[in-house]
Parts: structure tokens; C-alpha cells; sequence
């Protein structure tokens, strides 16, 4: 038996790294998985992998700061399989590095508009998608970037903190009706987005690895397991809360 076997759960930003190994791992502990993103070809991929695995999954393309798509993406998944379950808004980028008076306009509103206007939207639109279902579980992806500030990426740390106290707001709202709401704030997870970072910053892996504890970087697989607990009825009394993830980083 499955941890999600019953329940359909969508996943944005799922084309790639942690959404995409979130998506696979859901779908083996029995979801049905709406993996969604930008990229068609990445998604359809992943989609037909995880059914040639027995699983059951579609791809369906949506870029999360349109209002339009993601009411769409909601409304193919309820008409396709019935409801929805589990929301990951897990979509995300971490745009350009540079201190705030060197910050674009343009990469603050990319960074922000990403993260935290479409998680917003997801939750506005998945909402009552999920009321309609019989409640769920919405598991929203922050940072520990959400919670301490990381120099160079005033934009990325300010979409990341307005997820942790959306999420909060969010929770209380919906506690009594069946809808649980959690924010993961990660340390660095290895993953394109990550390698692409470290790789247009010198010394950035030894600087990320020294301020981490453990001495190592997580992997998306260690937070797809996090994940997997939120969405499962595991964490049936989990809600509004932060879910630090890095190696011990925030502990210091
Ligand atoms: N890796 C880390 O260390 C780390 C730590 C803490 C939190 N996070 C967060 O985890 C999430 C995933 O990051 P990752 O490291 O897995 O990065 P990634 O491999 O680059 O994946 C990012 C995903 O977001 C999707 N995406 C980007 N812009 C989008 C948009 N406008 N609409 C819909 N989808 C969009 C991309 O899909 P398409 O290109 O197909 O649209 C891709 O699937 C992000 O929110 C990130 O901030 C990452």
C-alpha cells in the first residue's frame, strides 16, 4: 500500500529537480500526478516515464505567474481525475545574483512574480478545488533563504519569506476546513538550478558546504521524502508550520 494511494496530487515546477523527483515519488506511493511546468517536452517525458511505471500521471503546461494557466492547470486536473489532493507549489527560480542596489527591476519581478505570486495562485485556485474534494494537503516550497537573509539574492529571499508567512495566513484560514497548509524551507539541494548557481559563482559550493553542519548538500530525493510525510495523512496534524531541511544550517 501506498502513502498516497487514493489521492491526486499536482505539482508545479515538476519539469525538474526536486518537483521532478517529488512528482516520481508521489506517484510510487500511489497518486495520480499532475506534473506541470513550461516545458513541454520535459514534462510529457516524465509523465509517460512515471505510467510506463505503472503509475498513473499527466503533463499539463502552465507558467504559474499567468492567472489564466494556472486556473487552467486546477481545472484539467479536477475534470481529468476527479479532484485534487495534494498541491506542491514547488515552482521556482533564484534569478540573478547581485545586492539590492544592483538588483534589476526586471530579475525582482521574475524572482517574485515565480515564486511567490504563483504560490499564490495556486492556493487561490487550488483551494476550492481541494474544498469540493474533501480537504487536502498544499505543501509550499520557501527556503532557508525565507528565514535568515542570504546576501546577493534580495529578491529570491523576499519571494521565499512572503511564502513562510503566506503559508502561515493561509493555514489558519483553512484549519477548519480540512485543508492542511506547510512551507519547507530547504538548505542547498543539489539540483540544475543549484549547479547552474554554483557553477556562475566561484567558490560557491565550498562556501554553501562549509556553512552547512553536516559537511554535505542535501539531495532531492531527501526532500521529496519531507514532502511525501506533508502530503500523507502522516502529518494529518501538521499545518502552518516551517519545515527547516538543510543539514543543520539554521541551528547555528
Ligand atoms: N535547490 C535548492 O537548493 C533549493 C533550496 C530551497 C528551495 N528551493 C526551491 O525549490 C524549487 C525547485 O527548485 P530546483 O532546485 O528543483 O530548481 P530547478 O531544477 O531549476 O527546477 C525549477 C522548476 O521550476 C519550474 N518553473 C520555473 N519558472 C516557472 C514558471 N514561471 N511557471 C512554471 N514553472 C516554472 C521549472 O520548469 P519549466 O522550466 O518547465 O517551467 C522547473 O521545473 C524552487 O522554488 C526553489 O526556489 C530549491
Amino acid at each position: 500500500m501506498g502513502k498516497l494511494d487514493g489521492k491526486v496530487a499536482l505539482v508545479t515546477g515538476a519539469t525538474s529537480g526536486i518537483g521532478e523527483v517529488t512528482a516520481r515519488l508521489f506517484a510510487a506511493e500511489g497518486a495520480t500526478v499532475v506534473v506541470s511546468g513550461r516545458n513541454v517536452e520535459r514534462g510529457s517525458t516524465i509523465a509517460d516515464d512515471i505510467a510506463r511505471q505503472g503509475g498513473t500521471a499527466m503533463f499539463v503546461k502552465a507558467d504559474v505567474c499567468k492567472t489564466e494557466d494556472v486556473q487552467a492547470m486546477v481545472r484539467a486536473t479536477v475534470d481529468t481525475y476527479g479532484g485534487l489532493h495534494v498541491l506542491f507549489n514547488n515552482a521556482g527560480i533564484s534569478g540573478d545574483t547581485a545586492p539590492t542596489t544592483e538588483c534589476t527591476e526586471e530579475n525582482w519581478d521574475a524572482v517574485v512574480d515565480t515564486s511567490l505570486k504563483g504560490t499564490f495562485l495556486g492556493m487561490k485556485y487550488g483551494i476550492p478545488a481541494m474544498l469540493k474534494t474533501g480537504g487536502g494537503s498544499i505543501i509550499n516550497n520557501s527556503s532557508n533563504s525565507g528565514v535568515v537573509g542570504f546576501p546577493g539574492l534580495p529578491a529570491y529571499s523576499a519571494a521565499k519569506g512572503g511564502i513562510v508567512i503566506l503559508t502561515k495566513t493561509t493555514a489558519l484560514e483553512c484549519a477548519k476546513q480540512g485543508i492542511r497548509v506547510n512551507v519547507i524551507c530547504a538548505g542547498t539541494v543539489v539540483t540544475p538550478m543549484v549547479r547552474q548557481f554554483m557553477a556562475s559563482n566561484e567558490g560557491m559550493q565550498q562556501y554553501l558546504e562549509s556553512r552547512t553542519p553536516m559537511g554535505r548538500l542535501g539531495t532531492p530525493e531527501e526532500f521529496a521524502q519531507l514532502a511525501l510525510f506533508l502530503a500523507s495523512d502522516d502529518s494529518a496534524w501538521c499545518t502552518g508550520a516551517s519545515h527547516i531541511l538543510d543539514g543543520g544550517m539554521l541551528a547555528v
